[in-house]
Order: structure tokens, then C-alpha cells, then sequence
């Protein structure tokens, strides 16, 4: 089958295409062959070395797949060859076919397309996770979303909109806006031609955000702060900018808020069964066609360099996804 192998860490153009042998399922595992893998920021980060995950190598980078069962190994309940899945890996998305055990694996509802169904886990599970369980987000309160047209962003708006919340979405060129708006977003900032801070205070009447869903860092962390309304809640979930701001204290004294972390990749490990239902919730909705995750493009296994180097571009709006 083919793969793209990391051999070494470095950028998307050191990456290649190989033949290497299919897997065979052990005890607890299911081989699926792949029909979409849908990528992510972080999948430029860890073929560079640069992310909280190193493995070994050789390995394929593509966290969240979309596939079909082809063989289940000894003791598997629940699945057979032919079901349709889609599963969280971590890396090792990006060919013909892929092995893990059982656990990693949710059964497709009938009707969704394999590309979108890929991309649901890692950016819809996170911003799920994120908005309801860590910011406890309610209805009629407003949510600023910084890099709103990217993955987790876009997922920010479409959750905000169905938690009730008044949506602004920041992000750096009007295009972005426009794209955020389509997704329902109720406001935009250009956060590339405005001063943020300004922005948010003037879009809420001059009350703050209640909630800032922060997956940029760098240096536009500290303006949204200080646009937070009393009581807010600051999300922090990543630092594409690439670099990790250090926060004024007194700021979180003066406004009365929250500074809060979102680790979704520790939340399914430690907290499993909410993972399980924040799953299932995430499905009803695409499957009502209550979420529609945006595809930027879709790729071929061999244009998988040029898919990351578009995500470390900010060209993406939506979602990067890999078909094999
Ligand atoms: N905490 C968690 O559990 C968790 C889970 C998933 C992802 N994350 C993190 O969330 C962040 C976003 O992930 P994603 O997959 O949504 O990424 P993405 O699709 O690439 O979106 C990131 C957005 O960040 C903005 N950005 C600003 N400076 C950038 C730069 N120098 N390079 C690239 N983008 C830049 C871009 O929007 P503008 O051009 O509009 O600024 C871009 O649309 C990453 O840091 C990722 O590691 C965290």
C-alpha cells in the first residue's frame, strides 16, 4: 500500500510517497482502509519535531481518518468488514490503510460524506469540549473567535451559533471575514487592519466578550483579554502565531475572568465517556445537517506536502483534507 513516510523531521517537502506492506489487525484492532484523512495545524508541527507528540520513525503524519473496516483481529465485537468509521489516531493517517485498536474507532452514520466525517473529531471534538465543558458557554452570550476561518475555528462559530451565543469572528483578511459570515458568524474584525481590543470593546457596546476562544497566541492574546467582560472566560487552545504570550495577571484581578486551559488530547484519555458523548452529539448534528464543516480542498496522497504548506501558509479556510 502506499504512505507518506517521515523519515526525519522536517518540512512538508522532505516527506514521501512509499510502498510499504499493509497492516494486519493483532487482538483488539481493526485495519480500515482510508478514504479521507483530514489534517491539521498541529500535522505541520509534528513532522518538524516541534509538537508535544514525537514518534518514531518512519511514520505518517494525519491524525483523523474516514474510512472502511477491512479485517477485524481476535476478540473485536461491535465492527465488521464493510462498516463505515471514522477514528482518531494521534499520526499515521496519511495512507491506503491504517491499524489501531477498537477504542479509537466510531461507526459512521449513513449519509455523511467520508471528507467532512473525517475532519469532525479532532476540531469539532476540541471546540465541543472547549465551549461547553470549560467555558460553559450560554445562550445570548457573545463569543470572540480568533483565526475563525481556520479548523477550530470554524468549528467556534458553528457551535457558538448552536450553543446560542452572538458569534465575532477575527481573522486576518476580509475574504476570511466574508467566509466566517457564510458560516454564520454574526460579526467579523480584521484583527490585520484594526486594533482588536478597539474592535471587540465597539462590537459589544463597549460591555467585552464573554467568552474569547484563542487557538492564535502570539500577540493578539493580550488585546483580546483586554476586551473580556467581568466574568468572562478566556480559552486558551493554541498558538498557531508560534509563539506563547505571557500574560499581564493583573488583567485577570481587574476584569474578574478566567483564564482557562482546553487539553483535548488529555480529555479523551482521562475523561473517555464525555469524549463518547461529545462523539455522539457531534454526529447528530452533521447527520441533520446542523454543522457542515467547510473542505478547503481536497488532496491526493502524493500532494500531502502541498496541503501542509498550505495550512503553515494560513491559506486554508476550513479544512485540508487528504484522499487517498
Ligand atoms: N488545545 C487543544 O486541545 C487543541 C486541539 C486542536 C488544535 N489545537 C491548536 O489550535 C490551533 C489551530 O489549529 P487548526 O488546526 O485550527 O489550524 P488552522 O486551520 O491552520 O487555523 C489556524 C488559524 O490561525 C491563524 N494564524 C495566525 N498566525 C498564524 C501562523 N503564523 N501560521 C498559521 N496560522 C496562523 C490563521 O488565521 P488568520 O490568517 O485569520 O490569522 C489560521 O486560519 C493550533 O495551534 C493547534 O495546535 C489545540
Amino acid at each position: 500500500m502506499k504512505a507518506i513516510l517521515c523519515t526525519g523531521f522536517g518540512p512538508p517537502e522532505t516527506l514521501s510517497l512509499a510502498d510499504i506492506a499493509a497492516p494486519q489487525p493483532g487482538p483488539g484492532e481493526l485495519a480500515v482502509t482510508v478514504t479521507a484523512c483530514a489534517l491539521n495545524f498541529f500535522d505541520t508541527l509534528i513532522i518538524e519535531g516541534k509538537y508535544q507528540y514525537r514518534p518514531d520513525f518512519p511514520f505518517s503524519p494525519g491524525a483523523e481518518i474516514a474510512g472502511v473496516v477491512k479485517a477485524v483481529g481476535e476478540g473485536v465485537a461491535g465492527f465488521r468488514p464493510g462498516d463505515r468509521v471514522i477514528g482518531y489516531l494521534g499520526w499515521g493517517g496519511c495512507r491506503e490503510e491504517v491499524v489501531a485498536g477498537v477504542d479509537k474507532f466510531v461507526a459512521l452514520p449513513a449519509g455523511l460524506d467520508d471528507a467532512v466525517a473525517a475532519g469532525l473529531t479532532v476540531t469539532y471534538g476540541t471546540t465541543l469540549h472547549a465551549l461547553k465543558g470549560r467555558a460553559r458557554l450560554q445562550p445570548g452570550e457573545t463569543l470572540a473567535v480568533l483565526g475563525a476561518a481556520g479548523g477550530v475555528g470554524q468549528a467556534a462559530i458553528e457551535i457558538g451559533k448552536l450553543l446560542g451565543a452572538k458569534v465575532i469572528a477575527c481573522a486576518s483578511s476580509d475574504d476570511k471575514i466574508e467566509f466566517c459570515k457564510a458560516l454564520g458568524a454574526d460579526e467579523g474584525f480584521n484583527y490585520a487592519s484594526g486594533d482588536l481590543k478597539e474592535g471587540l470593546k465597539r462590537l459589544t457596546g463597549g460591555n467585552g466578550v464573554d467568552v474569547v476562544y484563542d487557538a492564535v497566541g502570539g500577540d493578539l492574546s493580550e488585546p483580546a483579554l483586554r476586551a473580556i467582560a467581568w466574568r468572562g472566560r478566556f480559552l486558551v487552545v493554541g498558538f498557531a502565531a508560534g509563539s506563547i504570550p505571557k500574560i499581564p495577571l493583573n488583567l485577570v484581578l481587574l476584569k474578574g475572568c478566567d483564564i482557562v486551559g482546553v487539553f483535548w488530547g488529555d480529555h479523551i484519555a482521562r475523561e473517555p465517556e464525555s469524549h463518547r458523548a461529545d462523539m455522539a452529539q457531534l454526529l447528530d448534528w452533521a447527520a441533520a445537517g446542523r454543522i457542515r464543516p467547510h473542505i478547503h480542498k481536497r488532496y491526493s496522497l502524493a500532494e500531502t506536502p502541498q496541503a501542509l504548506q498550505a495550512l503553515a501558509a494560513r491559506e486554508i479556510k476550513g479544512k485540508a483534507v487528504v484522499v487517498p
